[in-house]
């Protein structure tokens, strides 16, 4: 299967490019290496019999449909993202021109370009502001708002997913859908809207769990 991953010289975005290359797909990553390291696709690019295109580019940029359109991927795995809560506080335009409006853009050029699934990673925790002790873990259905300007775009971004749902779902196909796989804390749901899934850990405090994602490749800044 032809798959993009942005982000895909990141921390998560890089073992997932090694595990895509491990198991046969072919794989374009999309980055602007902005906190990625080439070095993190190393042992990617050290399969040589297996292919792995690798594009410098903004995910903001126009660039960004031109470069897919020519790629023409089935699967979008969407990780490319302002990461840092304490730099989102500090610079809130930077955090929603990535998060948000890099998203939908990607959004936009998959709509148009015959992507038939798109898989997001929002946050864990800050999505759900700071929740009391007593109510953690809590459910996705949990009402509390972000408290962060990271936890706003990623959240905001929902919205727009469920707004492509709305707008660009196949009739026919199942809304939404939940899986959880684990019960830990680091536990994935897939929500699938048609054509556009997202990916998300379940619920967990901003800074805990999400944090304990230690690195596994050099240089990794623990993210939310
Ligand atoms: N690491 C965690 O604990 C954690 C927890 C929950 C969710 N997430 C989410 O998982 C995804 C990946 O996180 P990560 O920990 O691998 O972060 P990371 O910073 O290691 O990877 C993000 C990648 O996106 C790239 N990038 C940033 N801005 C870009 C832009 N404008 N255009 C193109 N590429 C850009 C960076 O260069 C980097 O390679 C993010 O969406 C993040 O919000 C991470």
């Amino acid at each position: 299967m032809r798959v993009l991953v942005t982000g895909g010289a990141g921390f998560i975005g890089s073992n997932l490019v090694d595990r895509l290359l491990a198991d046969g797909h072919d794989v374009t990553v999309f980055d602007n290496l902005s906190t990625g390291k080439l070095a993190n696709l190393s042992d990617a690019r050290r399969q040589v019999d297996l292919p792995l295109d690798f594009v410098r580019i903004d995910i903001t940029s126009d660039a960004l449909e031109p470069a897919l359109a020519k790629v023409r991927p089935e699967v979008v795995l969407h990780l490319a993202a302002q990461i840092d809560v304490r730099s989102s506080v500090a610079d809130p335009v930077h955090d929603a021109m990535v998060n948000v409006i890099g998203t939908v853009n990607l959004l936009e050029a998959s709509r148009r370009h015959g992507v038939s699934k798109l898989v997001h990673t929002t946050s864990g925790g800050c999505i759900y502001g700071e929740p009391p002790l007593e109510d953690l873990p809590v459910a996705e259905t949990y009402p509390g708002h972000p408290h962060s300007p990271y936890g706003a775009s990623k959240r905001g971004v929902e919205e727009y997913l469920h707004t492509f749902q709305a707008r660009h779902v196949r009739r026919g196909r199942p809304a939404l859908q939940h899986r959880h796989r684990a019960p830990d804390q680091r536990q994935r749901a897939v929500l699938r809207f048609g054509g556009v899934d997202r990916l998300r850990p379940a619920a967990a405090a901003c800074s805990g769990a999400t944090r304990g994602a230690a690195s596994q490749r050099p240089g990794h800044h623990p993210g939310a």
